[in-house]
Parts: C-alpha cells; structure tokens; sequence
C-alpha cells in the first residue's frame, strides 16, 4: 500500500523532498585575492601610528596602491593589553596609537585604501595580547564602528589541538557578527594549515586562510621545517592538491610575501633570499591566487623590489577574473611547470628551475598544459617582450631558482592554405 501511495506522488514533490545541502555564507567579498601590506613579517608586534601613517603614504607615492595594494593590515601587537581577555577589554594601545585605529581607517579611506585588523578566538593571541573570546559581537561592531574592512582572525595558538567542529564554531561565529554590520569586511581565518581548512571555510563565509605555518625569509632551506617556519617551496608545495578549494571569495593562503626582506625581518626567521628568488616567489603567489600581501618594510624599497612587486602583467595573473588557479603540470623535480587558464582564453605558464644549476626548459601547449593551441604567441611577462609566434615546442633557458612567466595565445592556424579563425584574438 505504501509502495503504491509513494509511486503515484508527482516528480516534484519527490525531489522536493531531497534533504538541501545549506547554501554557503558569502559575503560577497574578495572576488579576486586581496592585495595589500601587512605589518607582521617585518615588524612584529613592534608597531606605530606613525608607521601605518607612513607605510600608507609610501604605497601611494611609490605606485603601489595603483598597482592594486590597496589593504593596509594591522597584524598582532595593536592591542592595549597582553593577558587574557576575561582580565582586560579589548582596546587599542594608546602609546603605540595615540589618535586610535578609526584615524587611520579614516586616512586609508581618504587615499582609496583599506585598513585591516587582527584579533583571535581564544583568551589571548598568538603574541600574548587580549583575543575576542566571548565578545566576538562586541569586537566585530567595534571594529565596523572603526572603518575595519578586513579581519585577520588567527587561531593557530589558541586553537591548536581543537577539534574541527570547534574550529567551525569559533570562524562561524566571527563570520556571522561581521556579516551582521553595514559595512564589508573581509575575513581572513588563520589556523596554519591545519584541521583541513580549506574544505570547509568557505562555507562559513571566509575569504581566506593559510595552507601552511608561517612563512620564513628563505626560498628553500629546509631546517626550518622542523622549526615551524615553511619556506617559499613548502608552502608551494603544500598548495599542490589543493587548488579545487580556492576561487573567486574564498582563497587559499600562501602566507604573506617576503619580497623586500633580506634576511632583515624583526620577527621572521631566515637569512633572505636573491633578487632572482624573490621574483619567483612572488611570480607563484600570483599564479596559484594566494593574497598579495607585502611583508616588508614598503617606505624603504629599493628600485628592483618595488619593480617586482609592481609589475602589472604578473599581478594582472592574480587579479585575473576567472579565479581559475595554476596547476603544477609538469614535474620533474628539480624542473616544474605550472600552468593557469585566464578568463580570455590566454594561458600562463611557469617555467620553475628548483635545481642549483642553468636548465633548458621546454613546453608544447598540447603536450603540456592541456590547451588546444597549434599556433601560439609568446609573451615574456618579466622582461615585457613579445617573443613571436611558434608552432612547435617553446624552449628556452632557466637559471637556478629562476621562474620565467610566459603568456601564451592561441594564433590562427593555416588549414589548406586558408586562414582559420583565432578563438582569442582581441
Ligand atoms: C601567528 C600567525 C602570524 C602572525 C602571528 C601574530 O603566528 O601565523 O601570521 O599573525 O601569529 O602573533
């Protein structure tokens, strides 16, 4: 009888009977990754109004705001007290910034910047000082009262051992009480790569978060592994398999840039990298979509670093609209190609030479990178040259610890003699 009743229900009612999965929470933000400066991986807790005030001034004059960095982002050591918040509030040091952090949302906002906040779930933060536990409502309403426009909410000490529905509940809280303020503001959870992160943050309405542990000033040195601190061939590493979790509003994290430090970091680890290194580094975190964020001291850079941080044509990969994200598609260990469609149907493609030695190094868009393209034009995004077009394998050398960044576009093929259309020409 029950058999028959539920063979004669209509097909609607069936389907609507299927158990929904909940629509993730999006705050609409971050459709392409955040591009700014932080003040973490040079200064440490170690700053001051008059850094931020001049920091921000920097990145205007020195071309990078219109180069897209447009977040001026408070790390820990802003707070007015180190201990537990149920022993203090949570308020900014008036030593350290006298006129308070809505003056300088305010001059951020009055030269087309943002300005960013830390804070954490637990009693404390990771440097000691007062975290939100218990007051996320409160702190998510002072900060909007600020003119905050991005939150970095770091768990990775207080919350090292919890367990992953605990995690959900800390970042689905905090995320819940920013959504409920007028103003936008981005979500950056930061838990070090742990407790799987990416599969679930983005449906609690995070923007971003962190793959692995803190970044060290050094392009591969290994011992410090073991010492927490990745290096910039960890963390790539760390990110390969975990592309599929990353996209428009909701990134995976590399950790903040190194370019710029020169083994001179107050609070990071590590002896510094080359030029060379730097510019690969930063080439990557374009290529796989990671937040642009600067870590380095931005009023006092010399003429090569700045021209790596501004070059247009790497970060215009980054800030690319498809969101789509690169793929390491070639591995032979000490030589890698990584490969990343565009939202034109041009394809990047990321000659890496991890070795200690001068590599010739070859690509076949068929071959290679899976794209349809016979005929193909080659552009040098560092040295900003066309390199003319090719049909058949593109080779060309690559010193250690190099990355050379070509973009490629499909030409029009000749058929018997004719012509035929090309699908990317503009
Ligand atoms: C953790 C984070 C860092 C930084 C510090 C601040 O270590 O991973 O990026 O925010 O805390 O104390």
């Amino acid at each position: 009888m029950l058999l028959a009743f539920t063979l004669m229900l209509p097909v609607t009612s069936v389907l609507r009977a299927q158990p929904k999965p909940p629509a993730p929470r999006s705050n609409g933000l971050a459709l392409t990754p955040p591009m700014g400066w932080s003040s973490w991986n040079d200064f440490g807790d170690e700053i001051t109004e008059q850094i931020v005030l001049e920091t921000i001034d920097a990145m205007v004059a020195n071309g990078m705001r219109d180069a897209g960095y447009v977040f001026a982002n408070l790390d820990d050591g802003w707070q007015r007290y180190k201990g537990a918040r149920q022993e203090h509030p949570l308020e900014f040091d008036p030593v350290k910034f006298p006129r308070g952090i809505k003056y300088l949302a305010d001059y951020a906002h009055e030269r087309g910047m943002k300005l960013g906040i830390y804070s954490g779930p637990g009693q404390t933060t990771c440097a000691g000082y007062t975290g939100s536990i218990g007051h996320e409502a409160q702190d998510a309403a002072l900060f909007a009262s600020w003119g905050i426009d991005h939150l970095k909410y770091d768990s990775c000490c207080s919350h090292r051992a919890a367990p992953q529905a605990e995690l959900q509940r800390v970042f689905r809280t905090m995320s819940n009480e920013l959504m409920k303020q007028k103003r936008g503001i981005v979500l950056h959870a930061c838990h070090c790569g742990w407790g799987d992160i990416w599969k679930w943050a983005a449906d609690l309405g995070v923007n971003h978060w962190r793959i692995g542990q803190d970044i060290s000033d050094d392009f591969n040195y290994p011992g410090n592994r073991e010492k927490y601190y990745f290096d910039v061939l960890d963390q790539l590493d760390r990110g390969v398999g975990l592309e599929q979790y990353s996209g428009p509003g909701h990134w995976n994290d590399y950790d903040m840039l190194i370019v710029g430090l020169n083994g001179k970091s107050r609070q990071l680890v590590g002896t510094g990298a080359s030029n060379t290194e730097y510019r690969t580094h930063f080439s990557l975190w374009a290529m796989v979509d990671s937040p642009l964020l600067v870590g380095s001291d931005v009023r006092h850079l010399d003429a090569y670093t700045l021209a790596t941080l501004t070059n247009k044509e790497i970060i215009a990969l980054n800030q690319d609209k498809g969101g789509s994200i690169a793929e390491r598609v070639v591995d032979n260990g000490e030589q890698q190609i990584f490969s990343k469609e565009l939202e034109d149907g041009s394809v990047a493609v990321l000659l890496l030479n991890r070795g200690a030695a001068t590599a010739d190094m070859t690509f076949l868009p068929r071959r290679d990178l899976g794209a349809p393209m016979d005929r193909f034009s080659v552009r040098d995004l560092w040295a900003h040259t066309d390199l003319g077009s090719h049909d058949t394998a593109f080779t060309t050398e690559v010193q250690s610890h190099e990355a050379r960044v070509f973009l490629i576009r499909q030409l029009a093929t000749s058929v018997n003699g004719r012509l035929q259309p090309d699908a990317t020409a503009h």
